[in-house]
């Protein structure tokens, strides 16, 4: 009996619960009507005479351990529980949440690619280091054009020739890769980052973001070429928006044109968006050269192709009128949540 009673204060004294109901099972096993302690005095009655005051007293302290641990136990509970409602209140609002936004640049790469998508155009992508070949050999730039030197590349390898490993100063180098890869016809648009080795102010980054568009197939004419950039243009800034091409030089179009479009801003009537001329440039473009088809294992007696190329900036520029080229690397909430399309 004595080993038992050890082995019970070992077990209350150790004895931690977890919650409420453990520490009602504790209450109910030995301090219960049917518990451990009424039972004890039960077997206590039959103990002979000269043992009763000896064991009398072990006994009324195991009862009054176990009766002191209950009230400690239960008064801890309490307080943890008394404790915890001060701390919260559940009648506050929940947190709200911080949702995010598109990058303006994401959203009108997003709208451009929806538009070429609409017409047949798959997407494409390629990698922002270049070699020589890609970027520019390729693409028919000769071999001392002023487009290579290093004020305008950054060059990662530079051999002088065609060893050197740059970042690609335009999207370009991506049509060279999907014609090199494919057979004709084809039908795409190139979004990628570009690098150029400029000084960084509110009109010009050492990154920009372009689209690449390419068209390659039998019969292709210049006609295509500005249908389709007519259709890009009404569906993006809306039905009535005028452009016009000017003649230009890409040493990897023949003939190679810039296309503007009237202002969006003022419409054409003139502001210091279009510097009071009603017109903006928003791409250049052109028939893919013959050599360039051919550099990349085209037959170009067979086909023929239109190339244009655009800066994601300037279309989002003119789309929201945002003024400085900064605003869309410097990461500044106030600026970016001015985008936020969805709510919650
Ligand atoms: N790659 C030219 C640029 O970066 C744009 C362009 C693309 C022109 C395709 C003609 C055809 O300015």
């Amino acid at each position: 009996m004595q080993a038992q009673i050890d082995q019970y204060t070992t077990e209350i004294n150790t004895f931690l619960p977890a919650n409420a109901d453990e520490l009602e099972t504790f209450r109910i096993k030995f301090l219960g009507t049917k518990g451990i302690i009424k039972d004890l005095f039960e077997q206590f009655k039959t103990v002979g005479p000269e043992e009763k005051r000896t064991f009398g007293k072990v006994l009324n302290q195991f009862k009054q351990l176990a009766e002191a641990k209950y009230e400690e136990l239960k008064e801890g509970l309490n307080s943890e529980i008394e404790h915890s409602k001060s701390e919260i209140d559940l009648t506050l609002p929940g947190d709200g949440f911080n949702i995010g936004s598109r990058h303006p640049l994401s959203l009108v790469r997003i709208e451009i690619i929806d538009i070429f998508k609409r017409l047949g155009f798959v997407v494409a992508e390629g990698p922002e280091i270049e070699d020589d070949w890609h970027n520019f050999s390729a693409l028919n730039f000769p071999e001392e054009h002023p487009a290579r030197d290093m004020q305008d590349t950054f060059f990662i390898k530079k051999n002088h020739g065609k060893d050197d490993i740059a970042l690609r100063t335009h999207t370009s180098s991506v049509q060279v890769r999907m014609m090199e890869q494919g057979k004709p016809p084809f039908r795409a648009i190139m979004p990628g980052r570009v690098y150029r080795n400029e000084a960084i102010s509110a009109r010009a980054h050492c990154f920009f973001h372009q689209v690449e568009g390419l068209y390659v197939d039998e019969n292709v004419s210049f006609s295509d070429l500005k249908q389709t950039l007519y259709h890009f243009v009404q569906e993006l800034y809306g039905e009535g928006t005028k452009v016009r091409f000017r003649p230009s030089y890409f040493p990897f179009t023949e003939p190679s044109a810039e296309m503007d479009i009237s202002c969006t801003i003022c419409g054409g009537s003139g502001c210091n968006m279009c510097k009071y001329s009603g017109w903006v440039e928003i791409l250049g473009c052109g028939m893919v050269d013959p050599n360039v088809l051919e550099n990349c294992g085209i037959d170009s007696k067979k086909f023929t192709g239109f190339a244009f190329g655009m800066g994601i900036e300037r279309i989002t520029n003119l789309k929201y009128v945002i003024r400085d080229l900064r605003l869309f690397s410097e990461n500044d909430v106030r600026f970016l949540k001015q985008f936020q399309t969805e709510t919650i």
